[in-house]
């Protein structure tokens, strides 16, 4: 076991960051869990990580790693330090993300070792993946952590090859915003959760503004009322898209 490990992650619902926890629960004594979407200063990522190993857990939107995570990533010193990245997908395909966010480690100065596209509850729909990284999920997380503590006291390994294409898949497009229903009572709890600033009170009520807003469900899963609906249009179509994905059970992918 390592004794120190960061874990930079991005997790509007909870999922992704679940995900990064079980791993390093596998291969390092104590993890140090760094917000990427949190804005307030004292989150902000150091500059030089500390730990042995960092490890990046993103999820995929639209096929790709969300602009707000990207940037943070950017931000990082890796100093040629190892990394492991986790993609994090809501059962339909993680696309261009994986390959992106090792990319992004990489860009960053890190040197990706090993790295795994694995599956949690779809933020959007969940009848996706519900329950999911469940006790079979652990199990294989922890399994594919004991093997890269045997890559990393290995001293011949490279960068890890994923899939994925180059240029990525276009970002996807958001023309609209989680709304609020009546039940909003104008807590404010949402607003400083927003990992977009996107959320203003307005006449009582929370409101996101479509321009910034990303759709990541974070003011839904935090919200004490259940008062943040995504725009029933946009579900609608959603649940017509990923109708094919209810009661599938994919598999989590891991590259060494
Ligand atoms: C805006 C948005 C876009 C998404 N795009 C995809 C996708 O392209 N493929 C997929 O399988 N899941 C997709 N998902 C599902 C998430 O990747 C998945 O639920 C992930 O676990 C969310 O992470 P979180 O629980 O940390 O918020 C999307 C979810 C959101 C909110």
């Amino acid at each position: 076991m390592l004794n120190m490990t960061e874990l930079y992650y991005f997790s509007p619902t909870g999922g992704t960051q679940k995900v990064g926890e079980l791993f390093c629960a596998g291969i390092s004594e104590t993890v140090q869990a760094i917000d990427l979407g949190a804005l307030s200063a004292k989150n902000i990522p150091a500059e030089n990580p500390e730990g042995e190993v960092v490890v990046f857990a993103a999820p995929v939107f639209g096929g790709r790693i969300p602009a707000v995570a990207a940037e943070k990533i950017k931000g990082l010193d890796g100093s040629g330090k190892k990394a492991v990245t986790l993609a994090v997908y809501g059962t339909r395909a993680y696309e261009d993300a994986l390959l992106e966010l090792n990319h992004l480690a990489e860009k960053a100065g890190f040197q990706v070792v090993a790295s795994a596209a694995v599956i949690a509850q779809h933020s959007m729909i969940p009848e996706i993946g519900t329950g999911r990284p469940d006790a079979q999920d652990r199990e294989e997380l922890l399994g594919f952590a004991g093997k890269v503590l045997e890559q990393l006291a290995k001293k011949t390994d490279g960068p890890v090859k994923v899939p994925g294409n180059d240029p990525y898949k276009a970002e996807m497009d958001v023309p609209t915003a989680v709304l609020s229903l009546p039940a909003c009572n104008g807590c404010g709890n949402c607003v400083p959760i927003c990992p977009t600033g996107a959320i203003r009170m307005e006449g009582g009520m929370a409101a996101a503004s479509p321009e910034h807003c990303i759709l990541c469900m974070a003011c839904a899963a935090s919200c004490p009322e259940h008062a943040r609906i995504l725009p029933a249009p946009v579900k609608e179509s959603l649940e017509q898209k990923l109708e094919p994905f209810k009661n599938v059970r994919k598999d989590n992918e891991f590259f060494l």
